[in-house]
């Protein structure tokens, strides 16, 4: 890859990460992930904002778009950290072995955890919220905006060119070809509408108040680019994607979109007998059904489609007296991601006694879930327990439609 020019003196460079590994090593990139860092050149002085980890080829990728930049020769004066999980910093070991006299500037809380990571302690200088750098013509100015998504996080803000590098904020899974938003294809144009709002489920969900509380502070700051640190630079319309990631917040305590996700998982096919049941009882009131199998679909996508849905139906058998396993698992992250206050039924079958209900009952309350009603059946489901889930869904869609 070459260095993007995204102004004069300020380039993006990143590294294009495959889809063999999982993110955090949990959530699955069937397209990948980019990686962005920034260069800011004055006629003073030069910044790095961000860094990378070394992953699959991420260091030796950024490493040559530095040497096009001259920026590789132990010559950078600063280096600037947003944020301090590994996916930004995992090459400062290497990274501060070449550039030993760089001074690191980071959020006061970033401090510990630069030495806790990677035991460098010298030339480490904390910022405060409002300071600036002068790089000479280009200033740089430093927000601080905690738990977006971890308690040391802040941005950075490029004054004179109106360039907000705002980290793990703003940005998206997948791998793109092209920078900006204003270039994309077709092809990658889908793909970001689809794996933004999968990112902000699966990184940024828990954290959605702190979101809004970032969005507010920075309303008042003209913005002509927002670089992420995954994903693409917002060039064309920078401010979509802060449109974008409000609405996203507000699914936390609503509204959402009147939409229903369908989770379900059965043993013997006695549960998934319902489904169908389900599905046209939901979509009778002409609302959007998402249904989704687990196990066999990976949590990062059932957490995409839960977000977003103002309903939530659970299907599961009772297995050992408890929850299906797959679903308690499910569960926890949605309870953990904040997916809360939805409207929900729940449906499924048991064997020799219950049992999952009452595990159940637990997430629905800590979950806050206004819950319609239960169907839950011994053994194979009667035509009448077929009914009462068509019934049951459809007036919870109702209710959804109508609120
Ligand atoms: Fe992209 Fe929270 O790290």
């Amino acid at each position: 890859m070459k260095p993007d020019v995204m102004a004069d003196g300020i380039y993006r460079v990143a590294a294009k990460i495959g889809n063999r590994d999982l993110f955090e090593g949990i959530w699955p990139i069937p397209h990948g992930v980019m990686l962005n860092a920034y260069i800011v050149k004055g006629s003073e002085k030069t910044a790095m904002i961000d860094l990378v980890k070394d992953w699959d080829g991420a260091s030796e990728a950024v490493d040559r778009q530095l040497d096009e930049l001259d920026s590789n020769n132990g010559n950078l004066d600063f280096l600037i950290l947003n944020h301090m999980e590994p996916d930004h910093t995992g090459a400062m070991v290497a990274f501060v072995e070449k550039h030993p006299n760089v001074e690191i500037l980071c959020s006061d809380k970033a401090v510990a955890l630069i030495r806790h990571f990677y035991k460098i302690e010298k030339n480490v200088r904390p910022v405060k919220d409002g300071e600036t750098i002068d790089l000479g013509g280009k200033t740089l100015k430093f927000f601080m905006t905690p738990n977006i998504h971890w308690p040391e996080t802040m941005m950075t803000y490029a004054v004179e060119d109106r360039i907000l590098f705002s980290c793990d904020a703003f940005g998206s899974f997948g791998q793109y070809e092209h920078c900006f938003d204003d270039e994309l294809t077709l092809r990658e144009r889908t793909l970001l509408e689809g794996e933004t709002e999968r990112y902000y489920a699966n990184i940024v969900s828990s954290f959605s108040s702190f979101v809004l509380r970032g969005i507010a502070k920075l309303a008042d700051l003209p913005i002509s680019q927002v670089a992420p640190s995954h994903g693409v630079v917002w060039r064309g319309e920078p401010e979509k994607i802060i449109a974008w990631y409000k609405s996203l917040a507000t699914y936390m305590d609503g509204p959402r979109e009147k939409e229903i996700t369908v989770i379900w998982s059965s043993m013997y096919g006695n549960t998934a007998a319902l489904v169908p049941f389900v599905v046209e009882g939901a979509e009778s009131e002409g609302l959007k059904v998402h249904v989704l199998e687990i196990p066999q679909t990976h949590a990062s996508f059932v957490l995409e489609k839960a977000w977003r849905s103002e309903g939530l139906v659970i299907g599961m058998p009772t297995y050992e007296y408890k929850m299906f396993p797959p679903m308690y698992h499910i569960l926890d992250l949605l309870e953990r991601s904040h997916v809360q206050k939805r409207k929900t039924m729940r449906f499924g079958s048991f064997g020799w006694s219950g049992g999952a209900q009452k595990q159940f009952d637990v997430f629905s309350e800590t979950m806050k879930l206004d819950c319609v009603g239960v169907v839950e059946y011994q053994g194979s489901a009667t035509e009448e327990d077929k009914k009462r889930a068509y019934a049951m869904a459809k007036e919870m869609a109702r209710q959804i439609r109508n609120a």
